[in-house]
């Protein structure tokens, strides 16, 4: 069995992605600090994956001997690092933090991945990295140019991974550039959980789907989109976890450092989004119409193209598949992993 080490394998995309390398016979080794994630999640992940074998390492990526103790559980064939602060806002707060996390974290990884002669990565990075895009769909050669701290980390890491490829032959990484990931396993046992309010769209409406909130106020309906509120490319965590499958087997035909988008190709709005949960739900989501919010963009959405001809990978999964799996685990799971024990 190929063995693949899995940074930030407890969080939302990490978790769907353990299920996905299990299914296909991997072995998994999770390298993870629990700072934005909890246990409970990889014990569902093993339930959802019975035959597989998962370990876990509670280690922070900047502790160089714990990081050691996961590579030598090895031998490691490849590489999928997660593991990465992603709060926009707290970024431009607390922008240190974020590029010791990030930045300095990918560099200890590197660097244990050269002890060890492991050459092989999937890294996630973001399509936050086209900024506000000139042209759409977004093609990986647009130009680059990243917007808040956050965004600034994934767009260094990724100068940083072509460096290195480029500094010695054999290296084979594969730099995914998300669009939105929403919605959940389909079991509804695994799932986003994410703290205190949600920044982000699909959350903060299942939140109010669940009463946990009120309403969910729109970020401008002035926008010059089809009903004026913002697009984006909405992508079902499941496709994305997948995608993570078939980059690692495409790294045959990768040489050196290569961006990949993920997205489907298919804007949707708002607007669209809250019709689609409350249609998911069976119950009107409240919403009011607000003003921008700073630092968004219109529309945004991908050229899936090379995922296509380089990963051999397309997304399947529509918004209606999205907003009713997102809702089975916000459903059966309101207060996320917080009230679930490592037992159950
Ligand atoms: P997440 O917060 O759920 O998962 C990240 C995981 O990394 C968490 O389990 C956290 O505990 C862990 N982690 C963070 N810093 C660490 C460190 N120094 N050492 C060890 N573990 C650490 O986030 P996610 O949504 O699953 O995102 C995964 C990756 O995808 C991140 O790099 C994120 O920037 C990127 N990404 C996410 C989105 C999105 O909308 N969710 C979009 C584009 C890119
Ligand atoms: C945000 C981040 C981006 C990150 C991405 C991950 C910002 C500026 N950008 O992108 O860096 O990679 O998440 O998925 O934070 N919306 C509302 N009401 C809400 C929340 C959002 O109307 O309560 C709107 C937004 O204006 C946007 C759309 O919903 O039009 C999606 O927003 P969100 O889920 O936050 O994602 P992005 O802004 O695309």
């Amino acid at each position: 069995m190929p063995t693949a080490l899995v940074t930030g394998g407890a969080g939302y995309i990490g978790s769907h992605t353990c299920v996905v390398l299990l299914e296909a016979g991997w072995d998994v080794v999770v390298v993870d600090n629990l700072s934005n994630s909890s246990e409970i999640a990889l014990a569902r992940v093993r339930e959802l994956a019975p035959s597989g074998s998962l370990s876990f390492h509670r280690v922070d990526l900047l502790d160089e001997p714990g990081l050691e103790a996961a590579f030598a559980e090895g031998p490691v064939d490849a590489v999928v690092h997660f593991a990465g602060l992603k709060a926009v806002g707290e970024s431009v707060e607390q922008p240190l933090r974020y590029y010791e996390n990030n930045v300095a974290g990918t560099v200890q990884l590197l660097k244990a991945m050269q002890r060890h002669g492991v050459r092989d990565l999937v890294f996630s990075s973001s399509c936050t990295v086209y900024g506000d895009p000139e042209e759409i769909p977004v093609t990986e050669s647009a130009p680059l140019g990243a917007a808040n701290p956050y965004g600034r980390t994934k767009l260094y890491i990724e100068e940083m991974l072509r460096d290195v490829a480029a500094s010695e032959p054999g290296w084979r990484m594969t730099l995914l550039r998300y669009f939105n990931p929403v919605g959940a396993h389909p079991s509804g046992r695994i799932g986003e959980d994410p703290t205190g309010i949600p920044n982000n769209l699909m959350p903060y409406v299942m939140q109010v789907a669940v009463g946990r909130r009120d309403h969910v106020t729109i970020h401008g309906g002035d926008y010059p989109t089809p009903d004026g509120t913002g697009v984006r490319d909405y992508i079902h965590v499941v496709d994305l976890a997948a995608g993570h499958l078939a980059a690692l087997q495409a790294l045959d035909h990768i040489d050196g450092a290569v961006p990949v988008n993920l997205g489907t190709g298919n804007g949707y709005s708002v607007l669209d989004v809250v019709r689609a949960a409350s249609a998911a739900v069976g119950r009107e989501i409240r919403y009011e119409i607000g003003p921008r919010r700073p630092g968004d963009v219109a529309a945004v959405w991908a050229d899936p193209r090379s995922a296509r001809e380089l990963l051999g990978w397309t997304a399947s999964r529509s918004l209606d598949d999205m907003v009713a799996d997102h809702w089975r685990w916000q459903a059966s799971n309101p207060d996320g992993f917080g009230s679930a024990t490592l037992a159950g």
